[in-house]
């Protein structure tokens, strides 16, 4: 199969023709990309499934451009429910409620809960809409892969698996989404993203967080190894041991990459680096970005620990998983 990049109105067209056929599209939101099929048909569902070799036992969430296509997807949708998705949506946030019997079980892996998102990126709203349907998606990358956050990097995934991708340039946020349950008694966070857990209680009044061993994984996923380079991956805990663990990895004949925000980039006295830039908003959009070159360049990875307040909490959990825990 050949895999075409698109952009603009041309893209938004053909994607649509696309998933009225059958057929995977991958299209960009200000999460990550991702790799979308019309949630009420099963067998191009399946085809989601199948170029992403995702095991079919992990839900996909269902993507919807106007919040009136709530209603034919989710029930007994709570007061508390109806608070974050008037503050949060659109953005980049995930809500898990009871479904509807209209949503397939494929689509939630057998869950009788469906996570719902509405995206803010103009163009992943426009294909939406203009696809009429709701889209089911997971990110656009190989099962176990790091996330999408180009055309590029879904390109360099999904050649030849997928008919179309349709280009809209860089993700601003650049990690996925915020995932909260809301279908059980107390909200829960099942996966921390852009939407912080200070700002989710600010409306809610509480929620928790899942932390802790998975005993039974609320967000299946989590049993999964996610987000790895194809290289060793560490967290330094600060600049000093960032630059020991690059060092020792150097005499062993590795080639280390560091990637850093500004500040500290500039500490590392000429050692090879990405730099994420000073924000942290910045160093969220950049994270991905930098995992992927960082792969390409380099056999072995040291990235900084950017602390736990806020949005870089939510980096920190995607970097964890990377790093397979690993602290110098
Ligand atoms: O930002 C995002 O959320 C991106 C963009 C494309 O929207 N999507 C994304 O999808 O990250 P994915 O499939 O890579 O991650 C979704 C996670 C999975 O770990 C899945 O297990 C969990 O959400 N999930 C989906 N539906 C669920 C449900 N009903 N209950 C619990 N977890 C669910
Ligand atoms: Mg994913």
């Amino acid at each position: 199969m050949r895999t075409l990049v698109l952009k603009g109105k041309e893209a938004i067209e053909k994607g649509a023709e696309l998933i009225a056929s059958g057929e995977v599209v991958a299209f960009p939101t200000e999460t990550v990309y991702g790799l979308g099929a019309d949630a009420f048909n099963e067998e191009a569902v399946k085809k989601i499934f199948a170029a992403k070799g995702r095991p079919s036992d992990n839900p996909l969430i269902v993507h919807i451009a106007d919040i009136s296509a709530l209603d034919g997807l989710a029930e007994d949708v709570s007061e508390a429910a109806k608070s974050v998705i008037s503050a949060f949506m659109p953005g980049p946030i995930t809500v898990i409620m009871k479904k509807s019997e209209k949503v397939p079980l494929s689509v939630t892996a057998g869950l009788d809960t469906v996570g719902i998102r509405m995206p803010s990126h103009v163009v992943a709203r426009e294909f939406i809409k203009a696809c009429g349907t709701p889209i089911a998606a997971p990110s656009a990358n190989r099962s176990t892969h790091i996330s999408p956050t180009s055309a590029e990097h879904v390109f360099e995934d999904m050649d030849g698996r997928i008919p179309l991708i349709i280009d809209g340039g860089d993700c601003e946020v650049g990690i996925e989404s915020t995932i909260i349950d809301m279908s059980t008694d107390v909200p829960t966070i099942l996966r921390p993203g852009a939407v912080t857990s200070e700002m989710l209680a600010e409306v809610l009044g509480a929620v928790k967080t899942f932390s802790g061993k998975v005993v039974v994984a609320k967000a299946p996923g989590m049993k999964y190894k996610h987000y790895a380079p194809s290289c060793e991956t560490v967290v330094a805990k600060d600049v000093g041991s960032a630059v020991k663990a690059y060092d020792d990895a150097e005499e062993k004949g590795l080639k280390p990459v560091i990637i850093a925000r500004s500040s500290t980039a500039e500490k590392l006295g000429g050692r090879t680096h990405i730099d994420l830039g000073s924000s942290d908003a910045e160093v969220c959009r950049n994270i991905y970005a930098a995992l992927h070159r960082a792969e390409k360049i380099a056999g072995f990875i040291v990235c900084e620990h950017f602390g736990e307040k806020g949005v870089c909490g939510s980096v920190m959990n995607r970097v964890m998983k990377s790093a397979g825990g690993k602290i110098v």
